[in-house]
């Protein structure tokens, strides 16, 4: 039987983010992930980064690539009717910005890290069980480079996304499950070409939503509402760019930047919440205990703040005994997670249209927009629930 003090099942953003926290305290962890190096590198997901996640990456050593590679946004676009209106989200906000920066870059820059520590990410890890998690002495068994291991910790970190093994390891009835669906996805594709504007562009169109993002100089990120069961090789590159220009179209003309495209995914909606987000000493962080719909761009964020959250309450314990923190973890979360949840709702509801909606429902979304743009006080809360809201210290 080996041992670490916290064994971490996942080596996305929660995962990575938390070995990072721990290695930094002196507390020893062991990260377990099932995917190879490559593909957990290389899968294309979130790019914006709330300004407080910036701050953690750089307080903690591993924002220097960031800094240099990132766009850092003054505020968003939106557009509806046919407009574009510009919400400053930095001058709303007291000088928080947007951040536009890979999810795989950032989890490439936290898994070097966890090399120069000299600390192990045990990849491509095969039938991963979590055993006695109720007990105060959780173990961890898994194959891995053709061999039985076996993991005693002291603590467990669920960080293994929505189909992880984590939350399954809880008895039948340990968790309350909250959740909303919608009756649309999202088709998410990359482009290369030099980006369509200066800043996103999230557009409200009676064919749908739209949303321009970007990645680098040379390669955009956008999106557009699909049906959930839509193929995307239904989708040839014409007949996605007469979409993208149906839906952004203005009155003056304006049009996307258009190139090859790769990387098409359909990407389903929920809104989703496990409640509490612990059990003994198995704590769940991240994808694996709630899920947002990415319009309000706040899953790999929430991800980051559940970590910071039990990286101070395991530092904590392992300082002075005191459990406090760590008892508290959950509801200290779903603090967050709820008002999360409650913006990704309704920034979703705002711009999606949906098969049920009626003339009624069309009107109401254009005048909540139209009071959005025009409401200093709208304006200020949605940007700064946007650029995240304040950490509770
Ligand atoms: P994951 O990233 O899912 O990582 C979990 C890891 O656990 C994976 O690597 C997986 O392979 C591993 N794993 C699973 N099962 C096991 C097992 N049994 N054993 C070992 N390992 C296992 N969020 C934002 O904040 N901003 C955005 O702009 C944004 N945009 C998005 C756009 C899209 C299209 C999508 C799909 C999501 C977006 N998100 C966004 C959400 C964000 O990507 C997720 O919330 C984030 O990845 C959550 O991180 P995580 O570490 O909790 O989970
Ligand atoms: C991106 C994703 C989002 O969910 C969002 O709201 C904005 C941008 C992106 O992938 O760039």
């Amino acid at each position: 039987m080996e041992r670490t003090q916290v064994g971490i099942v996942g080596a996305g953003p929660a995962g990575l983010l938390l070995a990072h926290l721990l290695h930094r305290a002196g507390i020893d962890s062991l990260v377990l992930e099932s995917r190879s190096r490559a593909e957990v590198e290389g899968t294309v997901r979130a790019g914006v980064l709330e300004q407080g996640t910036v701050d953690l990456l750089r307080e903690t050593g591993v924002g220097s690539r960031l800094d240099r590679e990132a766009f850092f946004h003054r505020g968003v676009y939106l557009r509806f009717a046919g407009r574009t209106h510009h919400i400053d989200m930095q001058a709303l906000t007291g000088g928080k910005r947007v951040t536009l920066y890979a999810q795989q870059e950032v989890v490439k820059d936290l898994v070097d890290a966890r090399a120069r520590a000299g600390r192990e990410i045990a990849f491509e890890a095969s039938n991963v069980a979590i055993h006695d998690v109720a007990s105060g002495r959780p173990s961890l068994s898994f194959t891995h480079a053709g061999r039985e291991r076996r993991l005693a910790c002291d603590f467990v970190a669920g960080c293994d996304g929505t189909h992880g093994v984590s939350r399954h390891s809880l008895p039948e009835g340990a968790l309350t499950r909250h959740e909303r669906t919608y009756p649309f996805a999202w088709f998410g594709f990359l482009v290369e070409a030099a980006p369509s504007a200066d800043e996103l562009i999230y557009a409200r169109h009676d064919r749908g939503f739209a949303l321009v993002s970007m990645r680098t100089r040379t390669l955009q990120r956008m999106y557009f509402q699909c049906d959930p069961s839509e193929e995307p090789d239904a989708w040839s590159e014409e007949r996605i760019w007469a979409e993208m220009r149906a839906r952004l179209e203005t009155s003056d003309g304006w049009k996307p930047v258009e190139g090859r495209i790769t990387q098409k995914v359909v990407v389903p909606m929920r809104s989703l919440v496990f409640e509490p987000m612990q059990l003994g000493n198995l704590f769940l962080a991240g994808d694996a205990a709630h899920v947002v719909p990415p319009t309000g761009a706040k899953g790999l964020n929430l991800a980051a703040a559940d970590v910071r959250v039990l990286a101070r309450a395991m530092q904590r314990f392992y300082a002075d005994g005191d459990r406090g923190g760590l008892d508290a973890y959950s509801s200290k979360c779903l603090e967050r997670v709820w008002k999360a949840q409650r913006f990704s709702y309704w920034l979703t509801t705002l711009l999606h249209r949906s098969e049920s909606d009626t003339s009624f429902d069309r009107n109401r979304q254009l005048a909540e927009l139209d009071y959005l743009v025009h409401s200093r006080a709208a304006m200020t809360s949605f940007a700064e629930n946007y650029v995240g809201l304040p950490f509770d210290e």
